[in-house]
């Protein structure tokens, strides 16, 4: 079989599932208002919630950065890539969540990827939340340890399923997103470390999502939910409500040794650019300056949230800036999304695999700086638009 008969077989199928994804190109300055496809749109689609990207002081710490340091690392951190401005970077991360120490990772994904079989293998067990991201699940599939997935958020569940498998010599990792990043819940993480913990577990927060958007001083739902000090292993997330790109894990001395040492996804790939390193630091700044945005990005959402639920369109079960209206079938939920682009608002269509089948919903994510009257406009037409696409039942 040729390479183009198996891309269009496989193709096929995504098609006839209603999967298919296209990519859309947009047009800078990514603020609130972009262009896409030529139009001028309302961007409510973003992960830069803190409209920190292109910050006047953060776009002059990238340019520095380049100027002082040039646009490449030039190696892998093991390998003569391991900047100053790294190692002072994640000293100020290890400060922000009151750790020991940190490490930067290139991604969130990569983090996930690296940090999971750093710390279990065959013989140990993950216990992970049924709706956990992606990068937790690939790193679980990479480390081949033993899975136990319990419904989400379902405390219950993990207590039951965490006394199956802790006994002496056996290593528990239970991986919890902070903030759920199709959803917006916040995990119950008080209850949930304190069981993990009772039961030997070691705790590992994903909190991309939460990272400068929540809490106190911007440190995240572990802050928010006042477990700072009890998690094991923290990782946040640069490239969201920090504005840059990047991740970092936090932990223990000996956390940082280690995964140097034996992070496959820290140690074969090159150390994060100058430029985007400078952008993150001078960001996690302006997160301790301007706590008015997180503020402000919550009010936002609370707002939406609370117009929505007026007009009988449930967002459940959302806290947070992430906002989900459920609309069930895939092609409900893309028409719904190219009728609003016509209304001139971005909101996008999520489908299986980022949710479970039957659950296609739109995510919409408000920023710090859409103003009251964006957020109302936004409302009413969303509210028109869904009164428009009925129910068809087609693939729930
Ligand atoms: C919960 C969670 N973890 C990890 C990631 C991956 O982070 P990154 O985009 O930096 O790879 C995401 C990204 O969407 C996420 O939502």
């Amino acid at each position: 079989m040729s390479l183009k008969d198996i891309a269009h077989e496989k193709l096929s199928t995504i098609r006839e599932r209603g999967t298919y994804r296209e990519l859309r190109e947009l047009s800078g300055p990514h603020g609130t208002r972009v262009q896409l496809n030529g139009r001028d749109v309302l961007l409510f689609a973003g992960s830069n919630y803190l409209d920190l990207s292109h910050h006047e002081r953060v776009v002059e710490a990238a340019v520095r950065g380049a100027r002082d340091w040039g646009c490449a690392a030039g190696g892998s951190r093991l390998i003569s890539g391991n900047l100053d401005l790294h190692e002072g970077f994640e000293a100020e991360i290890a400060a922000f969540t009151g750790c020991e120490s940190a490490l930067l990772f290139n991604t969130g994904y990569a983090a996930n990827l690296g940090i999971i079989p750093a710390l279990v293998g065959p013989d140990d067990f993950v216990v992970s939340d049924s709706l956990n991201h992606a990068s937790i699940i690939d790193g679980v599939r990479l480390s081949r340890a033993q899975l136990r997935v319990f419904p989400h958020a379902d405390c219950a569940a993990l207590d039951k399923a965490l006394s199956e498998v802790s006994r002496d010599g056996v290593r528990v990792l239970v991986p919890l997103d902070g903030i759920f990043s199709m959803d917006g819940d916040i995990a119950p993480l008080k209850t949930m470390v304190e069981i993990a913990h009772r039961h030997g577990a070691m705790v590992m927060l994903d909190d991309a999502h939460g990272t400068g958007t929540l809490g106190e001083g911007g440190r995240g739902s572990g802050a928010h939910c006042d477990v700072m000090d009890e998690i094991d292993i923290h990782m946040g997330n640069l490239a969201k409500g920090i504005g840059s790109f990047g991740a970092y894990v936090a932990g223990p001395r000996e956390l940082r040794d280690l995964l140097i040492n034996v992070a496959r996804s820290f140690i074969f790939t090159c150390a994060l650019p100058p430029p985007q390193v400078a952008a993150a630091r001078e960001s996690l700044k302006l997160v301790g300056e301007e706590p008015w945005r997180r503020w402000q990005l919550q009010l936002n959402a609370a707002q939406l949230r609370k117009r929505l639920a007026a007009a009988g369109l449930s967002t459940e079960p959302s806290q947070t800036h992430i906002v989900p209206v459920i609309l069930g079938d895939n092609a409900r939920t893309m028409a719904v999304c190219e009728a609003m682009l016509e209304r001139g608002f971005y909101v996008q269509g999520i489908r299986h695999p980022s949710v479970p089948r039957g659950s296609a919903r739109l995510r919409i994510t408000p920023m710090a700086t859409h103003t009251a009257e964006e957020i109302d406009a936004l409302a009413d037409a969303l509210v028109e638009v869904v009164a428009l696409h009925p129910v068809t039942g087609a693939d729930a």
